[in-house]
């Protein structure tokens, strides 16, 4: 029967008339974290119970409008002492679950409604239960079975409600567990009340398959014992792929709790309504990340689905390091008007940027220089002897100097442009050509160069200044290369005077050199080229004299430069030890002003974390940001207004795991609640002392939000005290006080003050060490059920506060010392509630 419709149903009751009433709430609703074992309301055929004796339960079935059964078991022997009837379902499989809840309605007559039946009528009947791996049959022993609990009504019946044609359905559930064996029989025991059993749902509760930040998670039973999780991980929907390990945890009623970590959507695909769907021909994701899929950038396309990266259109190409997202390019066109202008020594050579730049903007130019005769075609490099300024590949700006070139020479420069994209491009690279003729009067050519003598390693030239300079000389550049490696590799060296010796040369070894002028007017040509040996071992007595000369002068300018060297460094390392010092007293400074400044020697100043323009740099300030994989969540311990307050375990690398608690932000949070959440966090974060409970860190980079703080075992100290009445000495209860007093006056000595202190906002750890917490100001007053609205219209704990914070909002250090005094009062009355129970307008009246 899926009826969950009320229904009108006709309900025989022993000797009461037949009653037709208006029954809601006879169907069960079921959730869906809830796996039904056994419904009578679902049952077509008879349900077949045992009853035992057979003049016990009577069973009525019914039928509804629709032709469908209603079972109801009944009993009535209101008038006869000692009665002990059992009903017994059939044999229950167990399924998967570890723990079974039990809901029966159930309507009871009211004893006092039957007239001469005191003493006889009862109105409760007894639920009990016995597992076992199969069936029974008919075997029923009530001496095997275990009570589960002594079920009453929460509403009776009278003759006048049966006259005003009133049923009232009682729902009671109740849970069993932990259940080993396969199965198991429910059985009501009636000990002489009047009772019609009207349905009876056993189920057990789960958490359902479930999609979570692109995870899936599978049906999970949750643990018997209700306050210890499951912890499942997830795995990624199809076409996603783990961010952070996806994680939910399976509370007692079958509620998924704390998602952590997440799955992202693999390249290509989308995230469309917790599934990650391919994007669109035209369409490409480059990244994995839960970003939607872009349009292909322009000269760029895709005509498959899932795409990560767009292709290149014919013509255009990607650089290595262009981002997907970016268009595609092509190389240039050529560089525009190239002009040069001469002088006697520099040829300076511009060009304007080509007109097309291939939609790229890392253009750069190259200037090749071809030497041609009349003939272009025949063209030959210009080799090594011409120098550009600042190079001649890579060139940024828009010119090159040349400098160098010999006089009465046609030079062809072929300026090219290039870009990113242009070694991609199998076409020749487009260029723009210039030519031009240095036909300036140029220095006449060195003519005769001689030895004048030669060692081992080094050899002494000499030569006649040109005949012909046309300017002043400024030097001479000599270029010289081992005849044998001809050309492969060679040196230069210059000389103001027209002689040179040079020096490491390696022995018995031919040299060519060739050596040109350097005037005013620009570079002659080289000399023609002269062969000259370096002497071997006997050679180096002639030098020798030569070498004396060079040795005394090197050994001059070594001192010379040990020197200069010595008072440099002393210097510059005076200045940096003079640096270094001013770098830590600024560095002190800094962290002075950054701590605030000292109230009391050795104790900082609380920073209001509200004085951060960006309230999350306040809480990295103060707080560390814990990596979550390293956080293991094992209970819920309580829910707060921002989510559940879990226990856990916290692993930090090169130490052992400590015990913490958890507070986590639920999800679909604003921005303004994420602040709330995290000021406790920021403030926290600032205290260090042996009762202000410590803070280990946050998690903020992923979801969700976390604080962890040290772990607490006993809990609140009202509740703790409450729990364990008159268990302690005066001295452990006045220790428990003395440390509180401790916590405060340290928060006093920060310049901090609570605002809510009071026994539920304290600590209490497995060594009676009792700590404050619960900090933040206005969010904790928020959380505080104890905070009352007053006639100002703030939220104030009206039986823990100073009256000159209750008149005016007053709070102080003072008005913290004020609500010690409660705290003390509540911790030697072991948890009472503060001037009992009178009402808060005559504590605020009888305070002020
Ligand atoms: N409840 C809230 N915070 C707690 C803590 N740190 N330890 C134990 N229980 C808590």
């Amino acid at each position: 029967m899926g009826g969950c419709e009320v229904r009108e149903f006709l309900l025989q009751f022993g000797f009461f008339l037949p009653l037709l009433t208006a029954w809601p709430g006879y169907c069960s609703h079921v959730s869906n974290n809830q796996v039904v074992l056994l419904d009578t309301t679902t049952v077509l055929g008879e349900l077949g119970w045992k009853t035992y004796p057979l003049n016990g339960w009577d069973a009525i079935t019914e039928m509804d409008e629709h032709n469908r059964p209603i079972h109801t078991y009944q009993v009535c022997n209101v008038m006869e002492p000692n009665q002990n009837n059992w009903l017994r379902t059939n044999w229950i499989s167990r399924d998967a679950a570890q723990k079974i809840y039990v809901e029966m309605k159930f309507t009871l007559r009211d004893c006092n409604s039957i007239p001469w039946v005191l003493g006889t009528c009862k109105e409760t009947f007894n639920l009990y239960y016995v597992e076992s791996d199969e069936s029974h049959g008919i075997k029923f022993k009530p001496s095997q079975y275990t009570k589960i609990d002594t079920i009453a009504a929460d509403e009776s019946f009278t003759q006048m409600d049966l006259g005003d044609r009133i049923l009232k359905l009682n729902t009671e559930i109740r849970e069993v567990g932990p259940i080993e064996r396969k199965g198991f029989y429910l059985a009501f025991q009636d000990i002489g009340a009047c009772i019609a059993l009207v349905s009876v749902r056993v189920f057990y509760k789960k958490c359902p398959f479930t999609v979570r930040n692109l995870a899936m998670f599978p049906d999970t039973i949750p643990r018997v014992d209700s306050s210890s999780l499951v912890e499942v991980r997830g795995s990624c929907v199809k076409s996603a792929e783990e961010r952070d390990t996806p994680k939910l945890y399976c509370g007692a009623d079958g509620d998924w709790l704390v998602p952590l970590g997440r799955c992202i959507c693999s390249t290509g695909y989308e995230e469309v309504e917790g599934s990650c769907h391919a994007c669109r021909p035209g369409f490409y994701k480059a990244f994995a990340g839960n970003t939607k899929c872009s349009k292909c950038p322009p000269h760029s396309l895709t005509y498959m689905e899932a795409t990560s990266i767009c292709q290149c259109e014919k013509g255009y190409f990607r650089a290595e390091k262009d981002p997907p997202s970016m268009a595609c390019t092509r190389p240039p066109s050529a560089p525009r008007n190239v002009v040069f202008n001469i002088n006697e020594t520099a040829l300076i050579l511009e060009w304007s940027p080509p007109s097309d730049t291939g939609g790229r903007k890392d253009l750069t130019y190259s200037v090749i220089c071809k030497k041609c005769g009349l003939d272009t075609s025949q063209c030959e490099d210009c080799g090594g002897g011409l120098r550009f300024i600042p190079r001649h590949t890579g060139l940024i700006n828009n010119s090159v100097i040349v400098l160098d070139f010999v006089s009465h020479v046609n030079y062809t420069f072929e300026i090219e442009a290039m870009n990113g994209v242009s070694e991609l491009s199998f076409s020749p690279k487009p260029f723009t050509a210039i030519t031009v003729t240095t036909d300036q009067d140029a220095p006449s050519l060195i003519g005769m160069v001689r030895k004048d003598w030669a060692s081992q390693n080094s050899i002494a030239l000499s030569w006649q200044a040109p005949a012909f300079s046309n300017g002043a000389i400024l030097d001479y550049e000599i270029k010289y290369y081992e005849k044998e490696h001809e050309q492969l590799t060679y040196s230069s060296t210059r000389s103001k005077a027209p002689s040179v010796i040079i020096t490491g040369l390696k022995p018995a070894t031919k040299y060519i050199f060739h050596i040109r002028v350097r005037t005013t007017t620009g570079y002659s040509g080289y000399s023609q080229k002269f062969e000259f040996e370096t002497g071997d071992e006997t050679s180096d007595m002639a030098a020798e004299q030569g070498q004396i000369l060079v040795i005394a002068t090197a050994a001059v300018g070594g001192f010379t430069l040990l020197v200069i060297l010595t008072l440099f460094f002393l210097i510059t390392g005076r200045c940096q030890w003079y640096i270094k010092a001013k770098m830590k007293s600024e560095e002190k400074r800094r962290n002075h002003l950054q701590n605030g400044h000292l109230r009391f020697p050795g104790i900082k100043t609380y920073i209001d974390p509200d004085t951060y323009e960006d309230p999350s740099l306040a809480v990295h300030e103060f707080a560390k940001e814990i990596d979550p994989s390293r956080i293991r969540i094992e209970r819920v311990i309580g829910a707060g207004e921002f989510g559940e307050v879990c226990s856990g375990r916290l692993k930090t690398p090169g130490k052992r795991e400590i015990p913490v608690a958890i507070k986590t932000l639920k999800g679909g949070h604003m921005d303004r609640q994420r602040r709330d959440f995290l000021r406790e966090a920021s403030i926290m974060g600032q205290f260090d002392h042996p009762n202000i409970i410590r803070l280990e860190g946050v998690v903020t980079k992923s979801r969700p939000v976390m604080i962890v703080v040290e772990y607490m075992e006993n809990g609140s100290l009202d509740s703790f005290l409450r729990k364990h009445d008159g268990h302690f000495t005066v001295i452990q209860l006045v220790g428990m006080l003395r440390g509180i007093a401790s916590g405060m006056k340290y928060l006093s000595d920060m310049g901090y003050v609570h605002r809510d202190l009071a026994a539920r906002n304290i600590l209490v750890n497995s060594n009676l060490v009792c700590k404050v917490s619960d900090f933040g100001l206005s969010r904790v007053l928020e959380d505080d059920p104890e905070a009352a609205y007053t006639t100002t219209g703030g939220k104030i704990p009206i039986r823990w506060t100073a009256p000159e914070a209750i008149a005016y909002r007053k709070f102080s250090s003072a008005s913290d010392a004020w609500s010690y005094g409660i705290v003390m009062w509540e911790v030697m009355s072991y948890g009472e509630r503060p001037y009992w129970e009178m009402s808060n307008q005559d504590v605020s009246a009888a305070n002020s």
